[in-house]
């Protein structure tokens, strides 16, 4: 499922007022619309894994937020894991070269992986990640994301399911950071470009190693 949310569908709606949320230019994707995404993608997860008892695996930090709600709207029983990964970025660009900080608990051999993305933007990180768990022969891997940059040189990378695609800009929220900053949002907004081309900021496309 792919909700094909871009800025323009949606009513303009205000930035609160937070602290938490100064440097947000505008909201992309409000809670509830991340609510009922959620919800529409637990349903089609329970069905598909009626007869199995999936590994999700977070892919921190990321992704945080979007497992948290995600796996308590499914019906099924599951297990959890989590991954921690550093992507090491040009100024432009993720340059696909991954780290693995964390790697995951249980075994996967034989068994269904859920992967469990914030955002797609290249696909290069995603793709190490494939690479790197089929090596281990599970039964299947499937990959849900809760957003998907619309970017035309993105490689092409299997995402099964998508909650919103949207314009290639930078964004924040419900688990996306800056610097370490804005997780703890409940929407996903566009960061003001001010933030990170004003003077000593750093680039959000990641000069350094850092995780994801
Ligand atoms: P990739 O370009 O698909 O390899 O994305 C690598 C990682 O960069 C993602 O998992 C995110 O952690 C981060 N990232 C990419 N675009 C954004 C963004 O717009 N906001 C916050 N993080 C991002």
């Amino acid at each position: 499922m792919d909700t094909s949310i871009f800025s323009d569908d949606l009513q303009a709606i205000g930035v609160p007022d937070h602290k938490k949320a100064r440097g947000v230019a505008r909201v992309l994707i409000s809670e509830s619309e991340i609510r009922d995404a959620i919800h529409t993608m637990a349903r089609e997860l329970d069905e598909e894994y009626a007869d199995d008892v999936p590994l999700v695996i977070c892919v921190l930090r990321g992704a945080i937020a979007f497992m948290s709600d995600l796996v308590k709207q499914m019906s099924v029983p599951l297990e959890m894991d989590f991954m921690a990964i550093s992507s090491y970025g040009s100024s432009t660009r993720s340059s696909g070269v991954v780290r693995i900080l964390k790697d995951l608990d249980e075994e996967v051999e034989g068994r269904r992986l859920l992967i469990v993305e914030d955002i797609v933007d290249s696909g290069l990180t995603l793709q190490y990640l494939l690479d790197y768990l089929e090596r281990r022969n599970p039964r299947d891997v499937r990959v849900v994301a809760l957003v998907k940059k619309d970017k035309p040189d993105a490689i092409p990378v299997q995402v099964d399911r998508v909650g919103f695609t949207v314009p290639d800009e930078f964004v924040v929220g419900y688990g996306l950071d800056y610097g370490g900053e804005y997780r703890n949002l409940p929407f996903i907004g566009v960061l003001d470009p001010s933030v990170y081309n004003g003077e000593g900021a750093q680039h959000p496309q990641l000069e350094d190693p850092s995780q994801t």
